[in-house]
């Protein structure tokens, strides 16, 4: 099962997460909640700095917060000494909240706004990450100083995953096209730019990746466009994750191993390797419980359990149709003797969150555990149905944080006029 390295049972049988009983996690904090391990989540960030350092100093791993956009994530990467990716404005306003150094922030986004672009501008954003010719021109009429930039560039590799977190084809909204020549005319126009210094490259493929290949290729693509300027190579995340039982993702030391020696063997030793993992940094910390409220059996057909959460929680299923394990909180190890189907609690046919798992007696009380929740599930949470979203709890050696406390329903009022 994909969960934390600290997994465990307490002495009466609960499943325990970085030393907290999830069973009391659930009585004390109530349920749907988002819990992570913050260990789990250090061991990862620590397996990406390890994994470069050894090979080199020109380096930096950025945390692609759009995974997980919380407070508490930003202060503890940055403590870790990761740099970071930014997708928005508002993740921008929350890494510089938690106090990542500017120079460390990398400001993504294909469509930026002039307040998004103002908003780096005045707090020192370090490099932009330029998606659009539009944009360059954008840059020129607001920006007050000089900025590092890289050039999003689409190379034109398609790995095996779900078409809608595919990025890297030359039929994408992201970046300039490799193949129609779009990325070579950006480089040029940014080179003759006032306010924007060209450093670097940057390629983001897709996301949920197993294969190791198709990164080899995009830095081989990448290399047809270097030149003396290119000092900077950013090439993206995607390492995938386990979710389900038999998924057997790269481990990170071998994924960064490539990535480095594809590189070094395009773009020589000149240049800086940077990456941006998300859900591989928080994916598999995370998990969500939710308590059993129904239980309904329609004789030959199927039995639906219903929880108090669903697809205002997690979307992966409806969007990608993602697949999950489960397993009940008191007792973990249990085999499954009933097949049933976990359905959340929106007015939806679809809101369906694993399709056929099999539990043991499942019964309405019981404490759900969705392990692999941790990447893109409270990034994607929503109100609908009036649904108000789960509280994020960090757990660490026994003890557990609210980080997020949990939405209220007066909360959902908050800015109506
Ligand atoms: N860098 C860029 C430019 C990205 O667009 C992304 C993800 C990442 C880094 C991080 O990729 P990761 O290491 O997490 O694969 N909501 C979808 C995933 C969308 C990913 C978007 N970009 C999901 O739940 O599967």
């Amino acid at each position: 099962m994909p969960f934390p390295l600290k997994t465990g049972s307490s002495p009466s049988g609960h499943l325990t997460i970085d030393g907290c009983d999830v069973v009391e996690l659930a009585a004390t904090f109530g349920t749907p909640a988002y819990i992570f391990s913050v260990s789990e989540m250090k061991r990862r960030a620590t397996e990406y700095l390890d994994a470069f350092s050894s090979r080199t100093d020109a380096f930096e791993v950025l945390f692609a917060s759009k995974a997980l956009p919380v407070t508490a994530a930003y202060r503890l990467f940055a403590d870790a000494g990761l740099s970071v990716d930014v997708a928005s404005g508002g993740e921008l306003t929350m890494a510089l909240a938690a106090g990542f150094d500017p120079d460390r922030i990398y400001m993504h986004g294909n469509n930026k706004t002039d307040a998004e672009i103002e908003l780096l501008d005045r707090s020192g954003v370090g490099t932009i990450v330029l998606d659009s010719f539009d944009e360059i021109e954008r840059c020129e009429r607001v920006l007050s100083r000089k900025v590092d930039a890289l050039i999003r560039v689409t190379p034109g590799i398609k790995p095996s995953t779900h078409s809608f977190i595919q990025t890297g084809q030359l039929d994408s909204k992201f970046g300039f096209g490799l193949e129609d020549g779009s990325a070579a005319k950006a480089i040029e126009r940014v080179l003759s730019s006032e306010k924007l210094e060209l450093t670097g490259l940057h390629c983001h493929i897709g996301s949920q990746i197993f294969e190791t290949e198709p990164f080899r290729l995009a830095v081989e693509a990448l290399a047809t466009l270097k030149g003396d300027w290119c000092r900077v190579l950013d090439l993206g995340g995607g390492l995938g994750i386990q979710y389900l039982e038999e998924d057997s993702p790269p481990v990170i030391a071998d994924y960064v191993d490539l990535k480095f020696a594809a590189v070094r063997e395009f773009f020589g030793e000149d240049v800086r390797i940077l990456i941006e993992p998300g859900r591989s940094l928080v994916g598999t910390a995370g998990l969500t419980i939710y308590t059993i409220g129904t239980v309904k059996e329609i004789p030959g057909v199927r039995t639906y359990l219903a929880v108090d959460g669903g697809m205002s929680d997690n979307l992966r299923p409806m969007l990608y149709g993602a697949e999950y394990e489960a397993v009940i909180a008191d007792r973990p190890e249990t085999g499954g003797d009933t097949a049933v189907t976990v359905a959340g609690s929106h007015c939806e046919s679809g809101d369906i969150l694993i399709r056929d798992v099999a539990l043991p007696s499942p019964g309405v009380g019981d404490v759900l555990v969705i392990p692999a929740t941790g990447a893109y599930g409270y990034a994607m949470a929503n109100n609908y149905n009036g649904m108000p979203r789960p509280p994020v709890i960090f757990c660490e050696d026994g003890i557990a944080e609210v980080v997020v406390r949990r939405e209220s329903w007066d909360d959902l009022m908050s800015r109506d006029q």
